[in-house]
């Protein structure tokens, strides 16, 4: 099978170019990443149901993309999942599955429309780092939460490669604004050889 996105998806865009890239890439994300072993999902959604054990609160699966990490999620346990993401065409994909409680296309500058407390937990698997999300939105996320509310999120080798990705989780951290449950590498894209981390941490 021809890498067609795997092989661009990590050079640097705008949240625009990324839109359309996903877009694009919406009818064949499945097929190319799930051949490529795409592990990052179930290692999140597992780590959160560590520490996660009210599992019929909600939980929002930010840049959700065609649904793989919120069947992840179902598949750990988590019963109520929204989803919110840049690409129309990737959501389109991701209501097909039928897993979503809602889903909601976002735009990269606007507010999260979302209330402290509204999620128990928040997910953003394969969202941060090079070809999708900057760091800022880290930021957003744990603002989004309330204390004692749960990020799980990955950074893969290309997100790790520049510090200041990894430094922004331990600004939270240090400063005590957060507490880290859990941080693991592992498989990201086993036939490309990616690995990523994944973190847990709840906010305080
Ligand atoms: C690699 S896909 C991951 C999708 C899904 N989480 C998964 O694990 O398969 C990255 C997704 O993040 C979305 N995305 C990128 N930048 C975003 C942003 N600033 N806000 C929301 N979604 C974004 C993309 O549209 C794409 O669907």
């Amino acid at each position: 099978m021809t890498q067609k996105f795997l092989d661009k998806v990590y050079d640097a865009r705008d949240a625009d170019e990324t839109r359309t890239l996903y877009d694009d890439w919406s009818a064949s994300y499945d097929a190319e990443v799930s051949s490529q072993g795409y592990a990052t999902p179930g290692r999140c959604a597992d780590a959160l149901a560590r520490f996660m054990k009210d599992q019929t609160l909600p939980v929002l699966d930010f840049g959700c993309g065609t649904g793989l990490s919120g069947l992840a999620l179902k598949l750990a346990g988590f019963a109520t999942i929204d989803g919110v993401d840049l690409s129309e065409e990737m959501l389109a994909k991701a209501r097909a599955k039928r897993l979503y409680r809602t889903l909601t296309v976002i735009e990269a500058d606007a507010p999260l429309p979302v209330t402290p407390g509204d999620y128990a937990a928040i997910a953003a698997i394969g969202v941060i780092g090079a070809g999708a999300a900057p760091i800022s939105v880290f930021d957003d996320l744990m603002k989004a939460l309330a204390p004692g509310g749960f990020l799980v999120l990955s950074l893969n080798d290309h997100a790790l490669q520049d510090r200041t990705n990894e430094a922004r989780l331990c600004e939270w951290i240090d400063c005590g604004a957060a507490r880290l449950l859990f941080r693991e590498s592992g498989p990201h894209l086993p036939g490309i050889n990616l690995n990523s981390n994944v973190y847990v941490l709840e906010k305080n």
